[in-house]
C-alpha cells in the first residue's frame, strides 16, 4: 500500500517538474538543466544604435550565463512575427523582442501566452489594450526624448525657424513619440514651424535621400530635426553637397548620441542630441532570470538618458562605448 502511494507522489513530482520546463518556475521552457533560453526578435540592423544594442544583448545573454536564439527581422514586421511563433514552437523559456511597429501583436501574444513563454518588450513598445500579453517593458521614453529635442530648439531660437523634420520608421513607437513629444514642446513659440515631415526609415540612407528631396522642395530650411543620428548623418551629406554648412547654414537636432553622432556633433556639424541608451542587455537578462523563476517585476523599467550640447560631446567622446 505504503509503495504504491510513494510511486504515485513521484509520478505527481516528475509531471509537475516537466510541466515547469526542469524547474524554471512557471514558464514552458523544456531545457533538461536550468539554463533559460531566451528567443530574441531584434528590429534589424537599421542604425548605429541598433548594432550596439544587438552587442550588447549577445554579450549580456553570455555573461549571465543564459542561452541566446536570436533573429534580425530586418525591419518588417512579418520577418518578426515568423521569429516569435518559431520560439514558441521551439519551447523557449522566455520571448523578448524590440516591435519593429507598434500594432499588429496581440494575435501573435496570445499564442505565446497559451504556450506559457512569457514575453518581455524591450527598446520600442507595442499599442494594445492588453497588457497580460508581456511581463514588463524595458526601454527609453521616447516622448520625453522628443521633448528634449524640442525644449532645445524653442532656448536656442530667436525670430522665424522653418523646420524639416526626418522621422523614423512609419508606425514604430519611436517616430511616433518623438513627434509627438517635439510636437508638444515647440508649440508654445508659434515662430517654430514644422514645414515638412517624412520618413527616413530611420537610416543613413533614407535621410540623406530624404533631406535631398526637401533642399529642392523647400527654399528656406533653418533646422533639421532628425529622429536618430543615423538619418542626421545621412542629411549632412545632402547638406555639404548642396553647397550648405551643416550646423551653420542649417542646424540640426538628433536622438541617439552613438559615436558617429558624438563626433559630428562635437565637430560642429550637429547641434543637439538627445540620448538614447542602447546598453539595455545586462537589465533584460535580469528581468528574464525573474520572469522564468515566476518573480514579481515592475511593469516598465524606463532607461535614464541625458542630452548633448558641442562642447559636452567633446568632454564625452573619448570614454564613449558605442
Ligand atoms: O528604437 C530605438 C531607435 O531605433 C533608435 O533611436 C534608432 O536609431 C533605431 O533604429
Amino acid at each position: 500500500m505504503r509503495k504504491t502511494i510513494t510511486t504515485a507522489l513521484a509520478a505527481v513530482l516528475l509531471a509537475a517538474v516537466t510541466a515547469c520546463g526542469g524547474g524554471s518556475g512557471g514558464s514552458a521552457g523544456n531545457s533538461s538543466d536550468d539554463t533559460i533560453t531566451m528567443g530574441f526578435a531584434q528590429v534589424g540592423a537599421e542604425s548605429g544604435w541598433r548594432t550596439a544594442n544587438t552587442k550588447s544583448i549577445q554579450e549580456s545573454a553570455k555573461s549571465a550565463g543564459i542561452e541566446l536564439k536570436f533573429s534580425d527581422a530586418q525591419q518588417k514586421q512579418e520577418n518578426q512575427l515568423k521569429a516569435i511563433r518559431s520560439y514558441i514552437q521551439q519551447k523557449v523559456d522566455v520571448i523578448a523582442f524590440s516591435p519593429v511597429v507598434e500594432t499588429g501583436w496581440d494575435t501573435v501574444l496570445l499564442e505565446a501566452q497559451r504556450a506559457k513563454i512569457p514575453v518581455i518588450l524591450t527598446d520600442r513598445a507595442i499599442d494594445s489594450d492588453d497588457t497580460s500579453l508581456y511581463k514588463t517593458f524595458l526601454g527609453s521614453d521616447f516622448i520625453d526624448e522628443g521633448k528634449k529635442a524640442g525644449k532645445w530648439l524653442v532656448e536656442n531660437s530667436d525670430g522665424p525657424v522653418n523646420v524639416v523634420e526626418l522621422q523614423g520608421t512609419t508606425g514604430a513607437a519611436p517616430a511616433i513619440d518623438r513627434k509627438e513629444g517635439f510636437e508638444a514642446e515647440t508649440k508654445s513659440n508659434p515662430d517654430i514651424k514644422i514645414v515638412a515631415s517624412q520618413t527616413g526609415d530611420f537610416t543613413r540612407s533614407g535621410g540623406k535621400q530624404v533631406m535631398e528631396a526637401f533642399l529642392k522642395s523647400q527654399p528656406d530650411i533653418d533646422v533639421v530635426y532628425a529622429h536618430n543620428d543615423d538619418m542626421g548623418l545621412g542629411a549632412i551629406e545632402a547638406i555639404k553637397a548642396a553647397g550648405k554648412k551643416p550646423g551653420t547654414d542649417i542646424k540640426i537636432i538628433t536622438v541617439d548620441a552613438v559615436k558617429d553622432g558624438m563626433t559630428a556633433l562635437a565637430n560642429g556639424e550637429i547641434n543637439f542630441i538627445v540620448e538614447c541608451n542602447p546598453l539595455l542587455g545586462p537589465q533584460l537578462m535580469d528581468l528574464a532570470k525573474k520572469v522564468v523563476a515566476g518573480e514579481e517585476v515592475p511593469e516598465r523599467v524606463v532607461t535614464e538618458e541625458t542630452t548633448f550640447t558641442q562642447e559636452q560631446a567633446k568632454a564625452a567622446l573619448p570614454d564613449r562605448k558605442y
